[in-house]
């Protein structure tokens, strides 16, 4: 069965923004090589995140996740199984720092969104769309 996790959090104040930027390569880079797929932004202050995944290595990444210390406040917004459909790729980047931020990455975002389950792209539509609201 495949799985599903999303969650927003707090970053550690004391990270900086390459640290941010590791934490989001690293994501990328491993979750593409686990068949993990969804998506990860990182915007003032705040990371949302999408994982669909299987079941059990899901439940296992989020326990690492959640006892990461470069975040905290870390609020699960769904956690459930899903149907067993396979998505494509896994995007993980920042969506507001002003020297990056650029409407056509919020507009990759939510051509990402597209791509994820049927089950909860609309819950996550209305997040992102909530996540994005104060830099447009
Ligand atoms: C906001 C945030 C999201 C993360 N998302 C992922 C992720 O999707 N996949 C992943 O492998 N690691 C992710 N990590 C990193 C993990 O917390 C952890 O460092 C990594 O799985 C390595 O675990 P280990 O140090 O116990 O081996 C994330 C970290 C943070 C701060």
């Amino acid at each position: 069965m495949r799985y599903a996790i999303s969650y927003v959090s707090t970053v550690n104040p004391a990270l900086s923004e390459s640290e941010i930027q590791e934490a989001l390569d690293f994501s990328k880079n491993w979750n593409n090589d686990n068949q993990v797929t969804g998506v990860l932004l990182y915007s003032q202050g705040n990371f949302f995140q999408v994982l669909e995944g299987e079941e059990q290595l899901l439940k296992d990444l989020f326990k690492r996740i959640k006892a990461d210390q470069r975040h905290h406040n870390i609020i699960t917004i769904f956690q459930k199984q899903i149907p067993d459909i396979q998505f494509d790729g896994y995007e993980a980047d920042f969506i507001s720092l002003d020297d990056r931020f650029q409407q056509k990455n919020i507009n990759t975002y939510t051509n990402q969104v597209s791509l994820l389950n049927p089950a909860i792209q609309s819950s996550v539509r209305y997040i992102l769309n909530k996540f994005t609201e104060g830099i447009k």
